[in-house]
């Protein structure tokens, strides 16, 4: 059993944290952080060294990265089938990808832990009320009421299990496809958000004795909570899970600079993924001078595009969407300055729902459809078949339109 001194030992709980729940001294708060704190690791020392090493390949060997699921995972949603569901979507993607373009794609779910949000505003108008935002279910409820949108500790135990339950799915599946030896297989990821949540859960690796987040297989810091100094960034910068580092158009390049050295301090291939989401026209402008400044720094990151994050608008009747167009025009774009620049496009990060939902434009989806399957808890994800539409594009290469 692991010492939960080890999460005490950290810089993390007293550096500067954006985007932290208020738990309000709630009587249950000590009881959860301690629960966690002796629970066994999630994702294992193990995993995380195939991971790792199925990443440090990829520059070298053109090798692709997929990385897709829910823009927020919902509890009620853990079970073995819908996992088996989610699973399924992501291998047909993966499957697509790969056979389109010949190259190994290794695959990472948004799933078995991607359950915080950061949030833009603290608060939404609600029937006339001021009401704290929805943060995931790892914090509090969707449904909009003062009272069940408090933060509520006893929801981190909670999440615990339900990870559990899928990264025991996720691992089942690794091993009925014969996928463990050769480091194939999904693997899982999140954003790591809540710091009294992720820092109970490092654990020492028993082979090595090295610290690693157990609470997925790749965490990634957001566009949010990547400052240098602060919490998130300290705390992934302690860990050997390969790590991933959202960068969006208002970036400045020396924090850019200053996030690579601290979470890549010796450049190692495998270490960092770097996920720009910066929009459909801002990639233009902003990319090249990014993937410019990271060479220089002489980081071999993982170089992975996220086209939904900068894409998202109002459609006509208020519900966040996506245009798909939009997305396929930055993805192309996207490699297509990463191949000028002689540098890898590794692939993309999708939020992709596991049913057959209307939340982005596109394909089958009008802006009339959207009501008809909303049923995000946060962002707009794509349908498997617009975003098998996105992956056909990106094989093909074909070149974006106006
Ligand atoms: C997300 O991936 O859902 C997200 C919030 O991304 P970003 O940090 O890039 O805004
Ligand atoms: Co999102």
């Amino acid at each position: 059993m692991q010492s939960p001194d080890l999460t005490r030992l950290g810089p993390w709980n007293e550096r500067p944290a954006a985007q932290q729940p208020d738990w309000a001294d709630h009587p249950a708060y000590r009881e959860a952080c301690r629960t966690l704190a002796s629970a066994p690791p999630l994702a294992t020392g193990v995993e995380i060294r195939h991971l790792r090493g199925a990443l440090s390949n990829l520059n070298a060997t053109g090798g692709l990265l997929l990385q897709a699921g829910d823009c927020a995972e919902s509890l009620y949603e853990c079970a073995p089938r819908h996992t088996a569901e989610k699973l399924r979507v992501l291998n047909a993607l993966g499957d697509r990808l790969s056979e389109l373009t010949g190259r190994e794609v290794v695959r990472v779910g948004r799933m078995g832990g991607q359950f915080a949000k950061p949030r833009s505003q603290p608060v939404e108008r609600f029937g006339g009320l001021d009401i704290p935002s929805f943060r995931g279910h790892l914090v509090n409820s969707e449904i909009a009421t003062e009272g069940t949108r408090e933060a509520d500790p006893r929801r981190m135990p909670w999440a615990y299990r339900a990870s559990e339950r899928v990264h025991l799915a996720i691992r089942e599946s690794r091993r009925a496809d014969g996928a463990a030896a050769s480091g194939k297989g999904p693997w899982s990821s999140h954003e790591a958000l809540v710091i009294d949540y992720e820092s109970r859960l490092l654990r020492a690796d028993p082979d090595t004795g090295n610290l690693y987040l157990s609470s997925t297989h790749l965490p990634w810091v957001g566009e949010r909570t990547r400052r240098p100094g602060d919490a998130h960034v300290a705390l992934l910068s302690a860990i050997t899970n390969p790590v991933g580092c959202k960068i969006g158009p208002a970036a400045d390049p020396d924090d850019v600079r200053r996030v690579c050295e601290a979470l890549d301090p010796r450049r190692e291939p495998g270490r960092l993924v770097l996920i720009p989401r910066l929009g459909r026209d801002e990639v233009v402008e902003e990319l090249p001078r990014l993937v410019r400044l990271v060479a220089d720094a002489g980081h071999p990151v993982i170089w992975l595009c996220d086209p939904m994050h900068g894409n998202t608008v109002r459609s006509r009747l208020g519900l966040k969407t996506r245009r798909l167009a939009d997305v396929i025009i930055e993805a192309l774009r996207f490699r297509d300055i990463l191949e000028r620049h002689r540098q890898h496009a590794a692939g993309i990060h999708l939020e992709v729902a596991a049913d057959d939902v209307t939340e982005c434009v596109g394909g089958p989806v009008g802006e009339e459809d959207l009501p008809r399957h909303y049923t995000t808890l946060c962002d707009p994800r794509l349908n498997a078949e617009q975003a098998t539409e996105l992956i056909e594009a990106w094989a093909k290469g074909t070149s974006p339109g106006p």
